[in-house]
């Protein structure tokens, strides 16, 4: 395995054997009010959603993670049989290592052996810049055909950049790329935080721009400097090992973000609240602070990294919780979810 491989690798299997958790998980300071009188059958209501022109038959989209190591091809594998399965949408991690090596483009490309109704490519931003214009445009090509994308996620990971023994926290030229990729790309691109969030600037500064979505991925979840702490401390780089404790709870929590970016692009693009969402309730609570569609990572890698039964049986799980969670504030469809209104506690 290259370093590249070797540390995909290693964020999965540390996120697996670790708590890699923020400290606080947000979602529990946001509280669905319940209506005693709904007026609606639990088994009537309609989880069916439209994102970027595709239909799903539940707002929920399984966030990307891995690929670029031959033991990641499974994990992608049993994510998107859950993922065709209850026809949700999925991503795949960044790509970065299917372009240098195409031996490895299988591991991801595996999910197209699925039919999944939107499934979501995936690189850093910081690749953009050095890639430059040209070479992005034929760079996010293949990684589009890599997985059979329906839409090109630009990933924003600076908080795991600068705690990362080897991370390049080039930031520089970042908002120009994606302003201008967003210009060249033919298919809808999202822009996505990967756990500290996006406040109510970066998101009026994005809504410039003709990006077609926001996945705030917020904090609560998975803390990626929690991961880059347990990375240094495998190989006592005690510097690194201190940064990711001492950062481990930054970022803007997940329903705050979801505020702020709504306000800042006038609730008018797709919202995707993916940090710290552990079950259909969480998903539901996502949904009532006005996100279209709830994003999930680490609750799906340990099923997805033990078989295709054990992540079915997990999203089923998430499904159910969200129904009830949905019944019992009266709402019988995803729109009337998103307009019932919830009470924030933080
Ligand atoms: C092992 C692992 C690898 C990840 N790799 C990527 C990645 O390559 N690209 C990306 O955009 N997000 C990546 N993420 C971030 C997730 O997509 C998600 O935004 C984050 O984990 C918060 O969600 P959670 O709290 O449900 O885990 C990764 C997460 C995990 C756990």
């Amino acid at each position: 395995m290259n370093q590249t491989e070797n540390r995909k690798d290693e964020h999965v299997r540390i996120s697996l054997e670790k708590d890699v958790a923020a400290h606080h998980n947000y979602w529990d300071d946001v509280k669905l009010i319940h209506n005693a009188l709904p007026e609606i059958n639990k088994d009537e209501l309609d989880l069916s959603t439209g994102l970027f022109g595709k239909k799903m038959d539940a707002p929920l989209i399984i966030s990307g993670m891995t690929g670029g190591y031959q033991k990641a091809k499974k994990i992608n594998e049993n994510l998107a049989a859950a993922a065709e399965k209850f026809q949700i949408g999925m991503g795949v991690g960044s790509q970065r290592a299917g372009l240098e090596n195409s031996g490895l483009k299988d591991t991801y490309g595996v999910v197209k052996d699925f039919d999944i109704p939107l499934r979501f490519a995936n690189i850093g931003a910081s690749q953009l810049v050095l890639w430059g214009r040209d070479k992005t445009l034929a760079n996010v090509q293949e990684m589009i055909d890599m997985i059979g994308a329906n839409v090109f996620v630009v990933c924003l990971n600076f908080l795991q950049e600068v705690i990362q023994f080897e991370g390049e926290p080039h930031a520089k030229g970042c908002f120009d790329a994606i302003k201008e990729l967003a210009q060249d790309l033919d298919v809808p691109l999202v822009v996505k935080e990967s756990g500290a969030g996006i406040s109510y600037d970066v998101a009026s500064r994005l809504s410039k721009t003709k990006i077609a979505g926001i996945d705030v991925g917020g904090a609560g979840g998975t803390s990626f400097a929690a991961i880059e702490h347990y990375r240094a401390g495998m190989i006592n780089d005690r510097l690194h090992e201190r940064g990711g404790k001492t950062f481990w709870d930054w970022g803007i929590p997940t329903p705050t973000s979801i505020l702020e970016v709504g306000d800042a692009t006038d609730w008018k693009l797709p919202i995707i609240a993916t940090g710290g969402i552990r079950n259909g309730l969480d998903a539901a609570k996502a949904m009532a602070l006005g996100a279209n569609c709830a994003g999930m990572a680490h609750t799906l890698l340990g099923p997805a990294n033990k078989d295709k039964e054990s992540t079915i049986f997990e999203v089923d799980a998430i499904i159910k919780e969200l129904r009830a969670a949905m019944f019992l504030v009266g709402a019988d469809s995803v729109s009337k979810m998103i307009d019932v209104g919830a009470e924030l506690w933080i």
